[in-house]
């Protein structure tokens, strides 16, 4: 932790409203004074750029990037997590969930059995007080594969985790409705043929029947046990939000449909969308778009999903996007929303008394610039 800072001349994003030139004085890593104008002594002129809180991000799966950045390539991954480390924080993100993977899909056989090492990587440069960013788990966990809940209890009897989300990427279900969808989509990341790929599909389905079910419960039982926020994935209609609601989970992730993201908001469900889905104005796989979402006050987190740096443009996009939102509003979506969705109420906003996580920003034209970042009141980048 930082000893005594002060940032001045820099317009500041609070809560719910912008300081176009105002100051910052932050102590033992906290925010200790917020000031308008000029700073009562000389601090760190920012030259006008704009000071946001740092980025909570809930669900990036970029370390799988730098850990496999070729499907058959198994990068050092201790070397993986650094270089993740330093992209997650120069995205302005300073505390991001780890999004690991337990259980095999069709495009990552392989990457949920490197569940360990990844883990074991991180541990070890967390305890080595290497890491810039503080880092948390996000499990993924897909419930019909055979060994999701083997993988889960090997991974939970050695880290901690703290959001667990249930994804079922099963043929015809859920992201994928139809099985035409699934089959666009997975042919371009799997090297099987055309029978092959039936073949997968129908093997899919048996294990679906199998397994979807008693892990599901499992998992939401250990969960349970554990304390961990718990968070749905692509939750498609009314009932898969029920089910959702029933199991205690706090926050819908990427659901797909605005049926779905309906059905959430009544059942008090935070409802979070990919940031990448908002800047290029509708989601990859065909699902709702997050600035409809965002256009009938239905949104509350962003995530990163698969560009890191997608947050914080994101972010600065939204009241473009949708002028009814305000920039205090969208900065929310990336910062105390997240936050407070994960029970950490010591971080995301610019208040006293909060983390002096702080980003500060300039811009490029639209594109938002991130120039330096602190996490609780230490330059990070
Ligand atoms: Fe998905």
């Amino acid at each position: 932790m930082a000893d005594e800072c002060l940032f001045a001349n820099a317009a500041l994003v609070l809560p719910d409203r912008v300081i176009e030139r105002g100051w910052i004085a932050t102590e033992g890593g906290l925010i200790t004074e917020i000031g308008e104008g000029d700073a009562p002594e000389r601090g760190q002129d920012c030259a006008g750029d704009t000071l946001v809180p740092g980025l909570v991000e809930l669900h990036t799966d970029h370390l799988e990037s730098h850990y496999a950045p070729r499907p058959k390539v198994r990068w050092d991954p201790v070397s993986a997590v650094l270089a993740y480390d330093a992209q997650i924080a120069s995205s302005g993100i300073t505390t991001v969930f780890d999004s690991l993977r337990v259980g095999s899909d069709a495009d990552s056989a392989s990457i949920g059995e490197d569940l360990m090492a990844l883990a074991g990587a991180i541990a070890s440069v967390r305890n080595a007080n290497l890491l810039r960013v503080d880092h948390r788990t996000h499990l993924r966990c897909e419930i019909a594969s055979p060994n999701v809940t083997a993988q889960a209890e090997e991974y939970l009897a050695l880290y901690p985790a703290d959001l667990m989300s249930l994804m079922d990427h099963t043929p015809g279900q859920r992201q994928f409705t139809s099985l035409a969808t699934w089959k666009a989509f997975y042919a371009r990341k799997t090297p099987f043929s055309n029978t092959e790929l039936d073949a997968f599909i129908d093997q899919k389905l048996a294990t679906h029947q199998r397994y979807a079910v008693p892990h599901r419960r499992w998992l939401v039982e250990a969960a349970r046990e554990a304390g961990i926020v718990l968070a749905s994935h692509d939750d498609a209609t009314a009932e898969h939000v029920a089910e959702s609601a029933c199991d205690g989970v706090g926050i819908a992730e990427f659901p797909t449909t605005m049926a779905a993201a309906e059905a959430s908001r009544e059942a008090g469900l935070k409802i979070m969308m990919g940031a990448p889905n908002v800047i290029r104005g509708g989601s990859h796989s065909g699902n709702v778009a997050a600035e409809d979402l965002a256009r009938r006050g239905m949104l509350d987190i962003l995530s990163s999903d698969y560009v890191p740096a997608s947050l914080l443009m994101a972010a600065f996009d939204l009241p473009r996007r949708v002028p009814a939102i305000s920039l205090p509003e969208a900065i929310r979506t990336v910062t105390s929303n997240p936050a407070e969705a994960t029970g950490l109420t010591d971080r995301g906003a610019i208040a006293v008394g909060r983390r002096a996580d702080l980003v500060r920003v300039a811009r490029h034209g639209d594109t938002p610039v991130v120039r330096h970042v602190y996490r609780a009141g230490a330059r990070i980048v």
